[in-house]
C-alpha cells in the first residue's frame, strides 16, 4: 500500500509585511512516501537580511523547526530536520525532513529577517 503525502507550502515574512513578496519557497508541493525524505528551499532577495526561520503548521499550531543564520544551520533538537545552505540574499536555505511519517503532512512556512 502506498500512502501519499501532501506537504503544501507557503511563505510568510516575520518582520515587515510589504517585503513578503521577496521571500520565495520551492517547490510549492511535495508528495512523497513514508520513510522518504523531503527537501524544501527558501530564499529571499532582501538586502541585509541573513536569517531564515522555518515553521511547521498542523492542527492550527505553528511549530518552530529551527533557523539559519548566514550559513550556519540551527535545527531544533529531536525533530528530525536539517537546515543547510545559506540565508544570505539570493541563496537557498534547504529544510530537510529526514524521514517522513503521517504526521509530516503539514504546511511548512519560512520567514526571512
Ligand atoms: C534547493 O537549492 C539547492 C541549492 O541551490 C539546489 O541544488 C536544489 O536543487 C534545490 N532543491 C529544491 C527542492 O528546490
Ligand atoms: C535555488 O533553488 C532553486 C530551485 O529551488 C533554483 O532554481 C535556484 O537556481 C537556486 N538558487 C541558487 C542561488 O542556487
Amino acid at each position: 500500500m502506498i500512502v501519499v503525502f501532501c506537504i503544501a507550502l507557503n511563505v510568510i515574512l516575520v518582520s515587515g509585511s510589504s517585503l513578503s513578496d521577496r521571500v520565495y519557497q520551492t517547490p510549492a508541493h511535495v508528495f512523497n512516501k513514508p520513510k522518504e525524505m523531503a527537501k524544501i528551499n527558501c530564499s529571499h532577495s532582501i538586502d541585509s537580511y541573513n536569517q531564515i526561520l522555518w515553521y511547521k503548521q498542523s492542527n492550527r499550531q505553528l511549530q518552530f523547526l529551527g533557523y539559519m543564520f548566514s550559513t550556519s544551520g540551527n535545527p531544533e533538537a529531536g525533530l528530525g530536520v536539517k537546515i543547510e545552505g545559506s540565508a544570505e540574499k539570493d541563496q537557498n536555505c534547504t529544510l530537510t525532513i529526514e524521514e517522513l511519517s503521517l504526521s509530516s503532512s503539514a504546511v511548512y512556512f519560512c520567514a526571512a529577517r
